[in-house]
């Protein structure tokens, strides 16, 4: 069982081994990542691939993303259809996941797959969890570590608040740089599918795949763990605010005054860097106040933030129908 307080691993040769000899004894160990603190198991194995859908209450339906050190390991559990090849030479390692057909004797437990013939199958680029792979040796099955629904974790205050008592261990890497998850793209010959946006911007994308086919279905689900209300902070989120109402915390974007703001000269990519721990500091002040953000941009990063913060600002009761997700 996990301890009530998380072992801290410092970001050395010991707490890398550390969190390898862990993960092999099927503990459950938080990891930086440049995108999200992940949630990291052993993925092949199903007691500790359970745990991670316990302690975030995670809905058993929703698939994890599987974390490899090589293409070699990749290979070894999935095909790779065109142009799953040349996205991975343009973007691995780095924040894209690829949705890829299951290759026979993967080995992967049936928890991370969520019984689907596919697998979401990602190289990561922080230098610390890509210490764990080569270490450890085998997929890593890690979601964002916060508990369902709620606002990803980018520092290890922010998973110690989200999930200190439910994990075995945390490792330091320092603030995750990019900030926001990773762009998901099922890579297919016919056409590439986006089925998440992060990390990586769709215009650098449809240079090697063409157009994208997105799912524009109004309530569709096209990752089954994207559902309207999720990344929700505690205090109610209202969009494209003008920021002047003084009884609600504000967040802005560019030139002006506000509380909080996630690039005063308008950069997309530090503003999504900052997303994360903006909203989560924003929600430890907002004391029964409301949280208003500035427009954003919707253009290379600014989709991704955009998606995350509509989905923060949506109904909260949408997450009773859907109790959890990832
Ligand atoms: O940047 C990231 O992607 C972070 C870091 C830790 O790597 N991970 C992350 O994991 O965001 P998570 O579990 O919060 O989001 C993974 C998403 C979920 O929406 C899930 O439904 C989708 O990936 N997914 C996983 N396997 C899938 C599959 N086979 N087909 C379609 N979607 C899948
Ligand atoms: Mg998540």
């Amino acid at each position: 069982m996990p301890n009530d307080t998380p072992e801290i691993l410092v970001q050395d040769k010991l707490g890398i081994a550390r969190a390898a000899t862990l993960l092999a004894a099927g503990k459950l160990v938080a990891l930086p990542t440049e995108t999200v603190y992940g949630l990291a198991a052993d993925a092949r194995s199903d007691a500790a691939c359970a745990r991670i859908f316990a302690a975030k209450a995670r809905p058993r339906f929703n698939p994890l993303i599987v974390h490899l050190a090589s293409l070699a390991q990749v290979e070894a559990l999935a095909l790779l259809p065109d142009p799953a090849r040349a996205l991975a030479a343009a973007f691995w390692p780095g924040p894209l996941t690829m949705v890829l057909p299951l290759r026979a004797g993967h080995g992967l437990s049936p928890l991370v797959t969520a019984g689907l013939d596919t697998v979401a199958v990602r190289l990561p680029a922080h230098p610390v969890m890509r210490a764990v792979l080569e270490t450890f040796g085998a997929p890593i099955a890690a979601p964002s570590a916060n508990p369902s629904g709620r606002i990803s974790a980018t520092t290890l205050g922010h998973v110690l608040s989200g999930l200190g008592g439910r994990i075995d261990a945390v490792l330091d890497g320092a603030d995750c740089a990019v900030g926001i998850e990773s762009t998901i793209l099922a890579p297919a010959p016919g056409g590439t599918r986006l089925l998440r946006e992060g990390g990586i911007a769709r215009e650098d994308i449809v240079v090697i795949t063409g157009p994208l086919i997105t799912d524009t279905t109004p309530g569709a689900i096209s990752a089954p763990g994207q559902m309207a209300s999720h990344y929700a902070p505690v205090a109610p989120v209202f969009l494209n605010m003008p920021l002047t109402d003084r009884d609600a915390v504000s967040i802005g974007f560019g030139s002006g005054a506000a509380e909080f703001n996630l690039s005063p000269r308008g950069d997309l990519p530090e503003a999504a860097a900052n997303l994360f721990r903006m909203l989560h500091a924003a929600d430890a002040a907002a004391l029964g106040r409301a949280i208003h953000v500035a427009p954003i941009p919707d253009m290379g990063l600014g989709r991704a933030i955009n998606d995350r913060l509509h989905r923060a600002a949506a109904p909260v009761s949408r997450n009773s129908e859907h109790p959890g997700q990832a």
